[in-house]
């Protein structure tokens, strides 16, 4: 119902108040209030994910009692990963596994971890098969499962997944498409480079066709494929991205550093426009399920250059002195927690501004007003 539909509802009950008093009114609209609110609502959902954010990355947690820690703190930039943090609700005592994989899956599935992945990273089995178990003999979360997508769809939800997967692709049920989501931008491995977006360093094998796929990747309904040119540009980056050469972590050409990719090329700022897309463009009297999944701050870190310079900046603004090197390491670490906090603020800020008006929030705000008419009348009765 329309916000003007529900204050409308709202107004004629208060315009009838001739079959019983003010008071009888209140009731009966505190009743209707409760019985609709009672229902199941359905909030739009924003999930965000970085991978392998250490516990004291965030300057929330951050403590300067030694120089070296106040060095720690001086370089942690996260003012609105703290914000939520403040606002929300903070798992001190969730424990997890150390590395991705197993965590992603258990995250999707809501399994335990061990019971959700094979990987090991050290002998590149990602790809593991086992044909004599077609459910569970992969790396990744069994065929068989559920996961939040598959549940949040079966649930009337819009689902749409951005960033790093990591959770399992080794035949198409694996993969987003396969767990529930209607689209999907980013990368199926553990990680890529953030520049030519090819395989990182570690150069996992990709599906047990033995790399045929591409990886990075548009899936929705009916395009199912490599990231186009096309593509590309309306995701910001309008630029040949060099494929199959090293770049260095600020996105130059490894054997000519003179020569760098704009930083709207910078992997987490295409999905950033991805996402920002997704929200704005959404059908709003459907609830949406989005997940943002940052490949930041994994490796192989990198980060654009204007970044470096902003956190260099506010580093010396504090005055801590280092105590400890200040090496390039650390610094595209900590511009890379500056980055990934960033695009959490706008994304966050774009939700907000586009939800405005939920159906949740539209009742509510017709609720307050209702209810603060009628109490000028009916002060006992308070919500
Ligand atoms: C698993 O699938 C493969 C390929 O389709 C097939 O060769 C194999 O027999 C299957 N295993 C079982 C136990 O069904
Ligand atoms: C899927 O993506 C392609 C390429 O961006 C687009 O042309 C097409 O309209 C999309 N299909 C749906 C159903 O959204
Ligand atoms: C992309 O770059 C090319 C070459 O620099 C230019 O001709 C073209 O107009 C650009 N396209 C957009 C959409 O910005
Ligand atoms: C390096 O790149 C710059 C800028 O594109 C170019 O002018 C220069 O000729 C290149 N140097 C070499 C050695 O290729």
């Amino acid at each position: 119902m329309s916000m003007a539909r529900r204050a409308l509802a709202c107004c004629l009950l208060l315009a009838k108040p001739d079959r019983c008093g003010a008071e009888c009114a209140v009731d009966l609209l505190q009743r209707k209030l409760d019985l609709e609110l009672s229902a199941p609502s359905v909030p739009h959902v924003l999930m965000i994910v970085a991978d392998d954010l250490g516990w004291a990355d965030l300057r929330s947690r951050r403590r300067a009692e030694t120089a070296q820690e106040a060095q720690g703190w001086a370089e942690t930039h996260t003012p609105n990963l703290d914000k939520l943090r403040a606002e929300g609700v903070s798992l001190e005592r969730h424990y997890t596994t150390s590395s991705s994989p197993p965590s992603r899956c258990s995250l999707w599935s809501g399994r335990l971890p061990t019971h959700v992945t094979h990987g090991d990273l050290s002998v590149n089995h990602q790809m593991l098969w086992n044909k004599k178990d077609n459910n569970s003999g992969f790396d990744g979360i069994p065929r068989g499962m559920t996961g939040l997508g598959t549940k949040l769809k079966e649930a009337g939800y819009e689902t749409h997944y951005v960033g790093k997967w990591d959770a399992g692709w080794a035949t198409p049920e694996h993969t987003p498409l396969g767990r529930g989501f209607d689209s999907f931008l980013g990368f199926l491995q553990a990680e890529n480079d953030y520049w030519s977006k090819d395989r990182g360093p570690l150069k996992y094998l990709l599906d047990i066709c033995l790399n045929k796929f591409k990886d990075f990747s548009f899936y929705n309904a009916t395009y199912r494929g490599g990231v186009t040119a096309q593509m590309s540009t309306e995701l910001g980056c309008n630029a040949t991205l060099m494929r199959g050469k090293p770049f260095t972590p600020m996105g130059c050409d490894m054997d000519n550093r003179s020569e760098c990719l704009p930083e709207t090329c910078y992997e987490e700022a295409m999905f950033l426009q991805h996402a920002k897309r997704i929200v704005q463009n959404h059908d709003k009297t459907k609830p949406l399920f989005l997940t943002f999944a940052h490949h930041l701050p994994h490796s192989p870190v990198s980060v654009p250059w204007s970044y470096m310079k902003k956190l260099e900046e506010l580093v010396v603004a504090t005055g801590v002195p280092h105590t400890v090197p200040w090496t390039t390491k650390r610094k595209i670490h900590a511009a890379s927690l500056l980055y990934l906090d960033a695009m959490v603020g706008d994304l966050v800020q774009t939700f907000q501004e586009s939800k405005a008006c939920t159906r949740t929030r539209c009742w509510s705000s017709c609720l307050t007003t209702a209810l603060q008419r009628i109490c000028v009348r009916a002060p006992t009765t308070t919500r």
